[in-house]
């Protein structure tokens, strides 16, 4: 790779170990990937920050890149941790648990990490603009940005995503360059599938939900980097992008898909001519699979999936003012738009319910698994992970009737 007269000067140790270790990092990354050269990024986003996926390996990297003097360059901000940093008890996690979640913190915060643990970004001050160029971890959140924003971004592990913190730059490759960004299969949606009887006006986050899990069930069979030019949705709301945008990560691997009309790219490209009609069926599959709990009473709820956003929270003071929750029922959002919530005293009457937010944290990578069985969610990521990490059953439902389940009257759908 061809390195500036500056990035020798970092790969060769000038500014302390960390550093230097970040560049090669970065170095073998390039290396790997064919890059000729750097980019520089202007904002980044860490994961791999929870503590139950980090565990000694991961704190010990990360306390040695603080003492060897790392120190971030650019925007820096963090994925969700395992625990609500400051109310951690009232989510019922372990004072050891908590004290080495703690010990993570203060790593990234040495090295000038802002500690706002979100999924969402975007939702909490940082946020790109279209064609910047930056280094994000988070899938859901790096979809969102490619494809809702237009800023470009390959999906970063946390430890190259904090070599580019580090050193302020990325190799340049994948989802950087002009190539990579043309869709390669359009996918048909039946007419059917948006207009479906019951899709609330205000937005459907299930809805968008099923169609990324459906939307990747079916590009198993594409092999190679997959960006869907999707035609068929007519408007989407940027909870419903969001949840679309996690749901396609996860299912089908997706960090960038365009939306005539709704995404910025979409307007430079023509439908490639590999095409795939997605029907009803397909979309009824996605939540029948989603729902596995065959009866199971639930006994856990959660909201959240990526972080929700102000309107969200507001949606949920309307649904739960004057009512008692009865089942446990997690919120889970970034702590400025929960401060957002405090003011606009949307927190006063959510909590009244009994509902608990989960601030910093999320369902997924909190350490819960055990502590419940059946897990009810609007969120299609939700329900992969609590499966698949947490063994929970699940139960897929739009937001409105989640909450319905946390009331104790379940709906049908
Ligand atoms: Fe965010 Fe956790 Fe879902 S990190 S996207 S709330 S799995």
């Amino acid at each position: 790779m061809k390195l500036s007269p500056e990035e020798q000067a970092l790969l060769a140790g000038r500014d302390g170990p960390a550093t230097q270790k970040a560049m090669e990092i970065l170095v073998a990354l390039g290396t790997i990937y064919g890059a000729g050269d750097m980019l520089p990024v202007s904002s980044v986003q860490i994961a791999g920050v929870s503590y139950d996926n980090l565990g000694e390996a991961g704190l010990h990297f990360l306390t040695r890149m603080a003492d060897g003097g790392g120190r971030a360059r650019v925007l820096t901000t963090l994925n969700p941790a395992g625990m609500d940093i400051q109310d951690w008890q009232g989510l019922g996690i372990s004072p050891e648990f908590a004290g080495q979640q703690q010990r993570v913190i203060e790593a990234f915060t040495r090295m000038g990490v802002i500690a706002t643990c979100t999924c969402t970004p975007y939702l909490a001050g940082n946020v790109p603009h279209y064609g910047e160029h930056i280094a994000w971890a988070e899938s859901s959140a790096v979809c969102y940005s490619n494809a809702v924003i237009g800023a470009r971004t390959n999906r970063e592990g946390g430890p190259s995503a904090l070599a580019a913190a580090l050193t302020g730059c990325t190799p340049r490759y994948g989802m950087h360059l002009d190539e990579a960004r043309r869709p390669t299969v359009t996918i048909d949606l039946a007419a059917e599938i948006m207009s479906a009887e019951g899709v609330p006006e205000a937005g459907n986050t299930a809805l968008f939900g099923a169609l990324g899990r459906a939307i990747g069930d079916r590009l198993q069979a594409y092999p190679g980097e997959r960006v869907p030019y999707l035609r068929g949705i007519q408007r989407a709301s940027l909870e419903e992008l969001k949840s679309l945008c996690a749901s396609v990560a996860t299912y089908g691997g997706v960090a960038l898909f365009h939306i005539p009309g709704i995404t910025p790219e979409a307007a430079l490209h023509n439908p490639p001519a590999e095409r795939l009609a997605l029907t009803c069926s397909d979309l009824e599959q996605a939540m029948i699979d989603m729902n596995d709990a065959s009866g199971e009473e639930v006994d856990f709820v959660s909201l959240g999936c990526p972080h929700l956003s102000i309107r969200e929270i507001a949606r949920l003071a309307e649904l739960l003012d004057g009512q008692r929750v009865v089942k446990e029922f997690w919120i889970t959002t970034s702590r400025p738009v929960k401060q957002v919530a405090d003011q606009a005293g949307y927190t006063r009457r959510i909590e009244s319910s009994g509902a608990r937010f989960a601030v910093d944290t999320c369902c997924v990578v909190a350490p819960i698994k055990g502590r419940f069985h059946t897990m009810a969610s609007d969120s299609a990521k939700a329900c992969y992970y609590a499966a698949a990490k947490n063994k929970f059953k699940t139960v897929f439902k739009p937001f409105d009737a989640v909450v319905a389940e946390a009331l104790g009257r379940p709906q049908a759908r």
